[in-house]
């Protein structure tokens, strides 16, 4: 049954439901028309919103116990490690947690690469999914402030200075931010007043983000349209649903292993040391997930040249929709775009591990070169290829290239019938 037509089944259920249609939202969520060829990249939505509210749950139970004070802060840390119940399970999971957010988000992105998931009719949802992600750098940068170790410390003094690159206003700004004249007490109150916040921003650019997603529907490996409902499509309960729960299982497995038996893997070291402002660490380096930012920021040599760029490396991601504009969508119909697809990849791995070396000598030009490669992707590579690439022929249908010409046979059949009549 299609939403508009349902009707609860309860009076009382009728009488809530006139009232406020939340029954028949219900419905819609659960009966919503899903491609039957959807893959596993197509769960990473699901881990996303899994961990979203992982990060709400821990993050409000480590707030009952964190004092946001320069003084007490990375007291209050030790503190849950180790006098409150489970403190270190909790903090664990949110650090961790953290770092499987953005593992789940750059499959989820990258999958929207592939399968050109971020062309019209979807750009809306690519476009929210964009603010969704620059919100959760800029709310993993703020947490990272709050234990108020040696990185906390020199990453926020780091990442601050960049607003004073701005020409004329640059300095007032930084001050601005810091509430004082260097990274202290006031600065990390604000950051932790703003950790809280963010998430719940997040949240709800989620629920648009998911809104929009159900105005066209999904997406799919082949990327063409496809009648909803029809053949081609299942009903999201209980086969996507399902689906989600086991990949989720699998996401948990890997998660639990980080937490349980190599917490400290992903951090660094240096964190576990109280701030100091008058002693600098030998390197100074973000979490892995902003690394390739790190490298971009790093290779132009001049300081707001290098804010420049690296804000234009995800403001490319946002105009992507009008620089690839071919009209297939999946690089399975799309040959050359496969490759460069995967040059990409590399290219943004080979930022990652970049970043996390001294900006100096051989690791320095290859920043350099791979920061061009990525500008040249998005800005001559894809507009050239949405012009001159040779594109396969695409499918009529899901159900066609398994079943034959006829995208639906039990329509086909009755076609038949009725044509052998007439
Ligand atoms: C908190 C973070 C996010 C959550 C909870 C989330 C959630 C979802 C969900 C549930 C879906 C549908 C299922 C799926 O396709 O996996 C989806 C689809 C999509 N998301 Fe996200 N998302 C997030 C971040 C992002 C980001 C950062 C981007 C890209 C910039 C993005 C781009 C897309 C696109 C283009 C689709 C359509 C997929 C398709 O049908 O092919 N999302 N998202």
């Amino acid at each position: 049954m299609s939403s508009h037509e349902y009707t609860p089944s309860s009076k009382f259920g009728k009488w809530f439901n006139d009232r406020l249609p939340l029954l028949t939202l219900a419905n819609h969520l659960t009966d919503y028309p899903t491609p039957k060829n959807l893959n596993y990249w197509w769960t990473f939505g699901g881990i996303l919103t899994f961990c979203l509210i992982t990060q709400i749950v821990t993050g409000l139970v480590l707030a009952m116990h964190y004092v946001a004070h320069a003084d007490l802060a990375f007291e209050s840390v030790e503190h849950i490690m180790r006098d409150v119940n489970y403190g270190w399970l909790i903090r664990y999971v949110h650090a961790n947690g953290a770092s499987m957010f953005f593992l789940a988000v750059y499959i989820h992105i990258f999958r929207a690469l592939y399968y050109g998931s971020y062309k019209s009719p979807r750009e809306v949802i690519w476009i929210i999914g964009m603010l969704i992600y620059f919100l959760m750098m800029a709310t993993a940068f703020l947490g990272y402030v709050l234990p108020w170790g040696q990185m906390s410390f020199w990453g926020a003094t780091v990442i601050t200075n960049l607003f004073s690159a701005i020409p004329l206003i640059g300095e007032s700004v930084t001050h601005w931010l810091w509430g004082g004249y260097s990274v202290d007490n006031p600065t990390l109150t604000r950051f932790f007043s703003l950790h809280y916040l963010f998430p719940f921003l997040i949240l709800g650019l989620v629920i648009l983000h998911i809104w929009a997603l159900h105005v066209p529907g999904n997406n799919n490996p082949i990327g063409i349209d496809i009648k909803k409902p029809s053949n081609d499509t299942v009903p999201f309960h209980p086969y996507i649903v399902i689906k989600d729960l086991f990949a989720l299982l699998i996401f948990l497995i890997i998660f639990a292993f980080f937490v349980f038996f190599s917490p400290n893997i992903l951090g660094h070291s240096d964190n576990y040391i109280e701030a100091n402002p008058l002693v600098t660490p030998a390197h100074i380096v973000p979490e892995w997930y902003l690394l390739p930012f790190y490298a971009i920021l790093r290779s132009v040599p001049d300081k707001l040249l290098g804010v420049i760029a690296m804000f234009a490396s995800i403001f490319v991601l946002v105009i992507l929709p009008w620089l690839d504009t071919s009209k297939v969508r999946s690089a399975l119909f799309r040959p050359i775009y496969k490759q460069f697809y995967w040059f990409l990849v590399a290219d943004v791995l080979i930022l990652g591990y970049m970043g996390a070396m001294p900006a100096e000598g051989n690791y320095l030009l290859i920043a350099r070169i791979a920061t061009a490669y990525y500008f040249i992707h998005f800005l001559i590579i894809l507009p050239l290829l949405s012009k001159k690439e040779k594109t396969l022929d695409i499918p009529l249908s899901i159900t066609e290239p398994v079943l034959g010409g006829m995208p639906n046979p039990a329509i086909a059949k009755e076609d038949f019938k009725l044509k052998s009549l007439g």
